[in-house]
């Protein structure tokens, strides 16, 4: 029987489940990181942490009895996976079960921010609706628009099959190609200075790297065409937030519907203000069943390697695929 580290409750009965056959040390409380997160693990075997927690050098070189590093979630920027190698530690996250709950809550933003959705909510809450007009909070319709996906993963690719139903044309800016994803009606753009002048809006899938690290700085996000929208449902830091306040201030960008913030959980004070902004906070899996699932995937990879096995969804570890 192993020692199990868990820094959070999780949803669903996988826990539990994990109880029966490994001692679970359960907290609940913020993000953990460096020392204090070393703390709560010592002693342990495996650690299952959300996206949050900084899983770092130190926190490898502290706890040398874990085998496995659980994230629940799909992306694993929060933990250094050189380390995590280094150290022969499995990472392991939650791809496929979170795919079509991200890629619902990229098109309810898509739809909300280019349909004024909770702009009109507020209207008719503050009692301002006194009858149809024909210029009423009029947004932008998508039939015949191009939609451009950078990061052309499961998530990227869920969202262009919903985005083909709407009418709109998918361009996809990759590191490489996904030729499985190409349905008519989806173009591969080698370069995304090629793809961002060409798009109406922009939708963010990609995982946050040292590569992607503000990709969409100041003069990228300035390559969009006046009246572009964005959205952002994979990291905040993708985007240089500030740079993408002033251009949406001075009506360069038409909107944007935005899941993640670059220094979340704070929201930068100039969004606020903004109506044609959709705000959420990191809602993209969050629906029961997802939740669910991904708990019950964390378990099961510790359940793996704690057995001698390797995990089912590795990033990185011994004998595992590199980082992603
Ligand atoms: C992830 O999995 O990386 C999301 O941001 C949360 O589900």
């Amino acid at each position: 029987m192993g020692l199990v580290a868990v820094t959070s409750p999780l949803p669903g009965d996988a826990l539990d489940r994990l109880a029966r056959e490994h001692r679970v040390r359960l907290r609940e409380g913020p993000p953990l990181a460096g020392d204090e997160l070393a703390a709560f693990a010592a002693g342990a075997d495996a650690l299952i942490c959300l996206l949050a927690d900084k899983v770092d050098q130190r926190f490898f070189a502290a706890c040398p009895e874990v085998r496995v590093v659980a994230v629940y979630a799909v992306g694993v920027n929060n933990v250094d996976l050189a380390a995590a190698a280094r150290a022969g530690v499995w990472v392991t996250n939650t791809p496929d079960v979170l795919t079509e709950a991200t890629a619902d809550l990229a098109m309810a933003l898509l739809l909300a921010v280019t349909r004024r959705v909770v702009e009109g909510d507020r209207f008719v809450r503050e009692g301002r609706f006194t009858g149809w007009r024909p210029d009423l909070l009029l947004g932008a319709g998508l039939a015949g628009k191009k939609l451009g996906i950078v990061g052309f993963g499961r998530i990227g690719q869920a969202v262009a099959r919903r985005a083909l139903a709407f009418g709109l044309a998918v361009l996809y800016h990759s590191r490489r190609r996904h030729p499985e994803g190409e349905l008519a009606g989806v173009q591969f753009v080698p370069e995304l200075e090629a793809l961002l002048p060409q798009v109406d809006i922009l939708s963010l899938h990609c995982p946050l790297t040292p590569e992607t690290y503000h990709l969409l700085d100041r003069r990228r996000l300035s390559l969009l065409k006046r009246g572009a929208f964005l959205v952002n449902v994979a990291r905040g830091e993708v985007v240089e937030e500030a740079a993408l306040v002033e251009l949406l201030a001075a009506g360069h960008l038409a909107g944007a519907g935005l899941d993640v913030y670059e220094h979340e959980p704070q929201v930068h004070p100039g969004l606020l203000p903004l109506a044609n902004v959709v705000l959420l906070p990191h809602l993209g899996s969050a629906t029961r069943e997802t939740r669910e699932a991904m708990a019950s995937l964390v378990v099961d990879n510790v359940l793996a390697v704690l057995a001698g096995k390797p995990p089912l969804t590795p990033v990185v570890g011994p004998g595992a695929p590199g980082a992603p």
